[in-house]
């Protein structure tokens, strides 16, 4: 009995925490997370000690969906107090490090002038000097950079606080995590494990190639009631098996949001992997079970927590040959290296690219190409739409590009000619700056301002000059958040009267009447193109 190999079942829910919260891309460089424990999780802490009531009726309100409030109802009060006194305790060297940058940034505002930055250096904060240069741009505006490597090897890398929470889960309704932090409850078991740790690849490993409890149980480390939970979550029947697609053109499978897998001339890619676990739930989907056991590349268009979902990351790790990530523009406190962050999560062979820097395995071609707007107008630099080029087949996965100089386009088109089918998204109502990066803003902004700056995709123009430039034939908007499965870290819902909804609608239309293929993506989608395409000639069969 004690030898029966056992599989990890695979409608167990995996959440990655960093001190409790919910990790999502900002949480793992040191100086982001610093930012995000003194100006997001504490207030939020803060805030719903003093007033759980609030917490409690604005998540009831649609209106507040993805708004700073804790999901408890009201209750737990004691457990949120306890987890706020132990982040102060525990990451009071953060919390002094973002402090810091604050008072970093005051001082070159007040201070550097355009005269020589050097005698600033004994005005950095002791606890951030050898960490950051200080720079001037051309006109002379003062800021600085991180020295991002050091800060990894530094004290305020702490891995400890890294752990994963077990759970089962039966149905898509999962409440948003990004404003709520995880405590403990009794159906889920809480590993301390740091994501680079390689249990993380043994346990995940465990959904496809089984093993004997004892190993198991050694492995991950249960004791006590934790071993009654871990074996619960464990299973003698084998999963479904993966039919990898080997035939002589190109399949493309559509798994929700931006996540897309082409399989073609035995090289597999996964574009921002976000997958739903497998259970009953009406909608059907592609789940974990429709992966192929070896990932050839993994491709990250930007740093946005629905692009990055370590939920998923973590648990393909084992099976991902390479990960292909935007460079980043070197030290930016709101450009982290994404290089970086997955080296430090445990991931291997991180390729790093460009504008315009391709990478090339047998026929097929991957060009990473600029990413305009969507980030409220900030110096981040780590975000690139792919082209894959296949025999004579071209795909172009646009993620959440704004078309905000359609020029780039015409010069774009100059340079990769025609593009036969494009995937962009249309979140063209984005949430303004402070949504995202106002815990790393040291200045209060003004409102008008973060209004004006958006995180905002594509409207009916921007992408129609898109698909135009770029003489399209097949045009999918995608990344629109509307799986349900995708709700926990998605604060949208829209409605028919949604401007991303109305505008996208338009292209869909606009293009149909033209002859092409287009459509939004929902749910699932299985697109074969049949190797007439070596002749110039697609033909796309979709399911
Ligand atoms: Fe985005
Ligand atoms: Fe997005």
């Amino acid at each position: 009995m004690g030898n029966d190999k056992l599989y990890l079942r695979q409608d167990i829910k995996v959440e990655p925490l960093v001190d409790h919260w919910y990790a999502w891309p900002h949480l793992i460089p040191p100086a982001t997370l610093a930012r995000n424990i003194t100006e997001r999780h504490l207030k939020i802490m803060d805030a719903y000690i003093s007033m759980p009531s609030i917490h409690a009726n604005a998540v009831k309100n649609p209106r507040m969906l993805g708004g700073p409030f804790i999901d408890y109802g009201g209750k737990r009060v004691d457990e949120i107090r306890a987890l706020r006194d132990r982040t102060k305790r525990e990451r009071s060297h953060l919390i002094a490090f973002s402090t810091a940058l604050g008072t970093l940034s005051n001082m070159l505002r007040e201070t550097a002038t355009g005269f020589s930055l050097q005698p600033l250096y004994e005005k950095v904060p002791d606890i951030l000097r050898g960490y950051v240069e200080l720079l001037y741009d051309l006109n002379n505006h003062a800021s600085f950079r991180l020295i991002e490597p050091l800060l990894y090897r530094s004290e305020f890398y702490d891995r400890s606080q890294q752990s994963i929470m077990l759970s089962v889960i039966s149905n898509d309704d999962r409440p948003f995590v990004l404003s709520t932090p995880r405590l403990e409850s009794e159906d889920s078991l809480h590993l301390r494990l740091p994501f680079g740790s390689p249990v993380v690849d043994d346990l995940f490993g465990l959904k496809s190639d089984p093993r004997p409890w004892y190993e198991i149980k050694e492995m991950v480390g249960t004791e006590g009631p934790a071993d009654a939970l871990l074996r619960s979550f464990l299973t003698p029947d084998p999963p479904r098996r993966y039919a990898p697609y080997n035939g002589p053109g190109v399949r493309w499978r559509y798994f929700g949001h931006a996540c897309i897998l082409i399989e073609s001339q035995g090289v597999s890619m996964l574009f921002d992997p976000v997958l739903s676990y497998t259970y009953e739930n009406g909608i059907s989907r592609y789940t974990y079970l429709d992966l192929p056991n070896s990932i050839d590349y993994v491709l990250i268009t930007h740093d946005h927590q629905d692009h990055i979902l370590f939920e998923t990351l973590l648990q393909i790790r084992h099976r991902v040959k390479n990960i292909v990530v935007p460079r980043n523009s070197g030290g930016r406190l709101q450009d982290p290296s994404l290089k970086l962050l997955f080296q430090n999560c445990g991931f291997r062979n991180i390729i790093e690219a460009g504008e315009m820097e391709e990478i090339r395995d047998g026929a097929v071609q991957i060009t990473g190409l600029p990413f305009l707007g969507e980030h409220a107008d900030l110096d981040i630099q780590s975000k690139l739409a792919w082209l894959v080029r296949i025999g004579s087949h071209s795909l172009l996965f646009a993620a959440d590009s704004c078309n905000i100089e359609p020029r780039i386009y015409e010069h774009l088109h100059r340079e990769i000619g025609n593009v036969d089918a494009v995937f962009l998204g249309m979140e063209c109502d984005g949430a303004p700056l402070s949504w995202l990066y106002g815990p790393l803003l040291t200045q209060k902004m003004d409102r008008a301002m973060d209004e004006s700056r958006r995180l905002s995709g594509s409207n009916y123009e921007q992408a129609m000059h898109i698909i135009n430039c770029l003489n399209c034939r097949e045009a999918y908007v995608y990344a629109m958040g509307q799986e349900p499965w995708l709700n926990y870290i998605m604060s949208i819902k829209y409605t028919e009267q949604s401007r991303p909804i109305i505008e996208s609608n338009k292209v869909i239309n606009t293009c149909r009447e033209r002859g092409m293929t287009a459509e939004r993506l929902f749910g699932e989608k299985e697109i074969l193109i049949e190797p007439a395409f070596s002749a110039g000639v697609p033909v796309a069969a979709g399911t």
